[in-house]
């Protein structure tokens, strides 16, 4: 019985983890979008989240507006409306909509937002090094 009980705790104990926005970008988007900056572009299928976020917070003057573009772009991208040149070479990316729910995406955002910073100078040398691969 206590060992039934042990497992139940440990499970929730890992779904409520799986909550949280890091896990759920691991878990929904990194299939296309690496979080760091790979050593090679060659495998590149859609910018890496450091890439995301240095151009969102380049062109939006303040975290909700950055917010309110992750959540409406994900589920409606839209080429008028993409920050990231790359939408050329890419192709633009497949709404999200059946992958991610909006509570899900409110989490993505707010970890990308907080957590996922990277200077223009380090922006730069990384982006760099990567295209010399
Ligand atoms: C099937 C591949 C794929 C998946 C899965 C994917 N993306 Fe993307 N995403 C792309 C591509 C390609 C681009 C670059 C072209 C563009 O902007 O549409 C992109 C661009 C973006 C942008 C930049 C928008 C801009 O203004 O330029 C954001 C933000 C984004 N993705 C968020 C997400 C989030 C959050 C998830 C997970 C819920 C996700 N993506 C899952 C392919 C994907």
């Amino acid at each position: 019985m206590n060992k039934l009980i042990f497992t139940l705790l440990s499970l929730s104990a890992s779904i409520f983890a799986m909550q949280s926005g890091e896990e759920l970008f691991i878990q929904k988007c990194t299939s296309c979008h690496s979080i760091n900056m790979p050593k090679s572009h060659s495998t590149l299928l859609a910018p890496p989240a450091v890439g995301l976020m240095f151009h969102l917070n380049e062109n939006f003057s303040n975290d909700e507006e950055i917010k309110e573009h992750i959540l409406t772009f994900t589920l409606h991208p839209d080429k008028e409306t993409a920050i990231c040149k790359s939408v050329r070479s890419f192709g633009l990316m497949p709404s999200q909509k059946d992958n991610v729910s909006e509570k899900e995406l409110k989490l993505i955002a707010d970890w990308l937002v907080d957590d996922v910073y990277i200077s223009r100078r380090e922006y730069k040398k990384q982006k760099k090094e990567m295209f010399a691969n």
